[in-house]
């Protein structure tokens, strides 16, 4: 099939390098000329293993292309892919990328396609698109689709080619065989294909990423009772993760979750209830505790240190929001940072995927290896749990003798460091 995916950012460039991997013809858009000169060089502007391979493999067989010629990749194909972002805006999701997207594809309707929405659109985004194409000339030329895109970023490849489920909301039955059609090798594969309404496809995404906000948020606050009363949370986590009915995932304490999804996606869900009067109270008081999070753990600091913060030297080990990605949107790192650094605080960080440009200050350092950044601390921070950061010998890595370790993944067993001597501190034990 001849596909054309317009933003190639995470979801549109692995949807793009998949689709073409499947023996699609793929065509990726993007705005910015700077990613697209480098993706037609096999350069990767993001971090995402496996996809340099994925890439370099389908531009050498021609089979994926990248322009920023919307016109004429529109024309070419029959489906068309909206995978641009959908940032907050005065909490609630700024649909201007999906619109202006939108008016390139009613210019560019030159025959029948299918409109896919894969970015994550409030439910009735599909109705506004339908009816932004909707004219006398395009009678009968459209289908509007939403398929939402449940890739985690660190796993993206793996999660595309090995779905869970694949939905597809669309009442157009024509539309529908397409869309089973593109889908099947994956859901040859074992992925389940289900075939909904465009509004409860539309749905499904935001109530899938508010459920799974519910279960961090409510891991962490378990966590915060844990450590009041000498309990390991994580015993706690595997004791109501065995329940099947609960299961085991995104049941681990640590800061405030962050990323490129939830919290954008809650807070546009809780706008959506607003708009149809419908008050989503769970959804806001995971919001509300989320955005509390991180002074929490500010606190926690502060008594780590015995409220002395004033000139001593904080390490952050990885500042994205979690492992396998070099996203930083909504990182707790973003907030912590800076408020060590107004409270007089030398911060240096380590981070697997490099500098970063959202941390900016004098008082910031970046070094690219873990014993640098490490030499000097006072505090050690592992806030992200990469591999690398698992097994680490702490007396070796910095020169400090009374350095502390404050564990925000709980990668490491106190007993253990306990018996290694080590000042150690973790969530929710
Ligand atoms: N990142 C994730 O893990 C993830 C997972 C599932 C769903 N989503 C959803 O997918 C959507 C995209 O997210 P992302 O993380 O890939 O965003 P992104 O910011 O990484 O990429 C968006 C891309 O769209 C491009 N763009 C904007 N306007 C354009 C236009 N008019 N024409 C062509 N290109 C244009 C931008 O230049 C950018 O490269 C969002 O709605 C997001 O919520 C993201």
């Amino acid at each position: 099939m001849k596909i054309c995916i317009i933003g190639s950012g995470y979801v549109g460039l692995v949807s793009g390098a998949c689709f073409s991997d499947l023996g699609n013809t793929v065509t990726c858009v993007d705005i910015n000329r700077e990613i697209v000169e480098k993706l037609n060089k096999g350069i990767i502007p993001i971090y995402e293993p496996g996809l340099h391979e994925l890439v370099v493999r389908n531009l050498k067989k021609k089979r994926l292309l990248f322009t920023t010629d919307i016109s004429s990749s529109i024309k070419k194909s029959d489906i068309i892919f909206i995978c641009v972002g959908t940032p907050t805006k005065n909490n609630k999701a700024d649909l201007k990328y999906v619109f202006n997207v939108t008016k390139s594809i009613k210019s560019n309707l030159n025959r029948y396609k299918i409109i896919v929405t894969k970015s994550t659109v409030p439910v009735t985004t599909g109705d506004k698109i339908t009816k932004i194409l909707k004219s006398n000339i395009n009678k009968n030329k459209f289908d509007v689709v939403s398929n939402p895109e449940f890739l985690r970023e660190g796993e993206a490849i793996r999660d595309f080619q090995f779905p869970d489920r694949v939905v597809v909301g669309t009442s157009s039955n024509k539309a529908n065989k397409i869309m089973k059609k593109l889908y099947l090798p994956l859901i040859k594969k074992g992925g389940r294909y289900f075939h909904t309404s465009r509004r409860s496809a539309e749905l499904i995404k935001y109530a899938s990423n508010a459920f799974l906000a519910t279960k961090i948020t409510f891991i962490n606050e378990i966590a915060n009772l844990s450590e009041k009363l000498n309990i390991d949370v994580k015993e706690v986590a595997i004791g109501m993760g065995l329940d099947e009915r609960i299961g085991s995932r995104f049941l681990r304490a640590g800061p405030a979750y962050g990323g490129s999804c939830f919290p954008k996606d809650t807070r546009a869900l809780v706008s959506t209830g607003r708009m149809f009067k419908t008050n989503l109270s769970v959804v806001k008081s995971v919001i509300n505790s989320n955005d509390k999070r991180t002074n929490l753990l500010l606190n926690k600091i502060s008594k780590i240190m015995n409220n002395k913060i004033k000139n001593k030297n904080i390490t952050f080990l990885g500042v994205t929001f979690k492992p396998g990605t070099d996203d930083m949107r909504e990182s707790s790192s973003l907030k912590m940072i800076p408020s060590l650094i107004r409270k007089g605080a030398h911060v240096n960080y380590y981070e697997p995927t490099g500098k970063k440009k959202e941390l900016k200050s004098k008082k910031i350092n970046f070094f690219d290896n873990i014993k640098d950044a490490c030499k000097s601390a006072d505090l050690i921070i592992i806030h992200t749990e990469w591999n690398e950061f698992k097994q680490l010998n702490f007396k070796k890595i910095t020169k400090k003798r009374n350095f502390k370790v404050f564990d925000m993944r709980n990668l490491y067993s106190t007993s253990e460091m306990k018996k290694n001597k080590i000042n150690y501190f973790s969530i929710g034990r």
